[in-house]
């Protein structure tokens, strides 16, 4: 029997949200400043060694792991690291976290290297208004790749939508119509203050999800469900649809207390918590044990007696957390 995570305060930890890269083909207002320093390549983690990680934790009892980025879809031969990972037998869900927009070259492979669910972002179903809020993006690209991994066969995919007060609230409603109409899932996120992002007013942008949902209840009717897929999302149903819309909301209803998950960064940190700083250095785990598993496992579990509580996000004009999002891929 693999040792299990546990943390000071009881809970397991089983799944596990690996960043393969920092970098991203986008520029998202909420998570990225217009002009980034990403990683030089030696701080990065090798294929090799996340395999390595993904290896570690599944022999500690992780059974979900996600892969994010940045965007995880442009790291080059990211597919082989989704086979390795697809190939670990304690793995029951093997999941990406991605932008969308190179998924129409990579849907398929995803579906043969074992990817059990796609979670893909998007903001805005108005064309003018993805350029403003990726950046640099372009909606058909990303909607392209939505369809992609619809014809490979990927069921349940979940749309992220950050909401911003004045860029997009006003699209909730729209947002869930095409959701039912595509079958897809969707998720309603608070924005989170992570790093230093410039030209972007978060406090001004905060839209909560108790406005969402009361937006969205003037059209739907909405299911509370128990349902879960072990994030942080509260889950409701569309009456009579099979859409799911869950809501994040870091801000307005505090969800660590049924904490389930680490994260490591594409830098090699093991982070404990994505609003707080407490980490340790796996990457200097694996280098100094190049053929060591049991060294790198005994640095996870000995992780676990730095677990914070929770995050202590905050509105205000601090930014509590210098890390830019793209480190962590949320
Ligand atoms: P599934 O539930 O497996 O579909 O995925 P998920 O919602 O956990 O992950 P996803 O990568 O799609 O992230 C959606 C949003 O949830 C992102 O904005 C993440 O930052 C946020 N999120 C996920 N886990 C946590 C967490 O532990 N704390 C906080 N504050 N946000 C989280
Ligand atoms: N706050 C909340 N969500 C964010 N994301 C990126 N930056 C932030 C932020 N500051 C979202 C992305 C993606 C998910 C992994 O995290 O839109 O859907
Ligand atoms: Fe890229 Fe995702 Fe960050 Fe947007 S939110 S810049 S798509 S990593």
């Amino acid at each position: 029997r693999p040792a299990a995570l546990i943390d000071r305060f009881g809970r397991r930890i089983t799944y596990v949200r690996l960043s393969v890269t920092d970098r991203c083909d986008l520029r998202c207002v909420y998570c990225m400043s217009e002009q980034m320093t990403f990683l030089p390549r030696h701080q990065v983690l090798t294929l090799e060694e996340l395999a390595r990680l993904g290896r570690c934790f599944a022999g500690l009892g992780v059974t979900k792991l996600r892969v994010t980025g940045g965007e995880p879809l442009v790291r080059p031969n990211v597919v082989w690291l989704f086979e390795r990972l697809g190939a670990l037998e304690q793995i029951r869900d093997l999941t990406i976290t991605t932008n969308g927009t190179q998924l129409a070259r990579h849907s398929r492979a995803l579906k043969d290297a074992g990817v059990t669910r796609i979670n893909v972002s998007l903001d805005t179903l108005i064309p003018e208004r993805f350029r403003k809020i990726t950046r640099l993006g372009r909606l058909d690209k990303t909607l392209a790749g939505l369809e992609a991994a619809r014809a490979v066969g990927f069921q349940r995919i979940k749309l992220n939508s950050v909401i911003l007060k004045n860029r997009n609230h006003d699209e909730v409603v729209d947002l869930v119509r095409f959701a039912i109409a595509n079958g897809l899932d969707i998720s309603f996120i608070e924005e989170m203050p992570l790093g230093v992002i410039g030209d972007h007013d978060r406090a001004e942008a905060y839209y909560s999800s108790d406005a969402i949902r009361r937006d969205l209840e003037a059209h739907f009717d909405l299911l509370p469900t128990i349902d879960s897929t072990g994030g942080p999302s509260k889950y409701f149903r569309v009456a009579g649809e099979d859409t799911r819309i869950g809501f994040i909301s870091p801000h307005s209803h505090n969800f660590c207390g049924d904490c389930n998950r680490v994260r490591v960064t594409a830098e090699g940190r093991l982070l404990l918590c994505l609003g707080q700083e407490y980490s340790v250095d796996l990457r200097r785990a694996l280098r100094a044990n190049p053929t060591d598993d049991e060294r790198v496992k005994q640095a996870i579990v000995a992780a676990m007696a730095i677990k914070p509580r929770g995050h202590d996000f905050d509105l205000g004009v601090k930014p509590v957390i210098f890390r830019h999002m793209n480190m962590t891929g949320g």
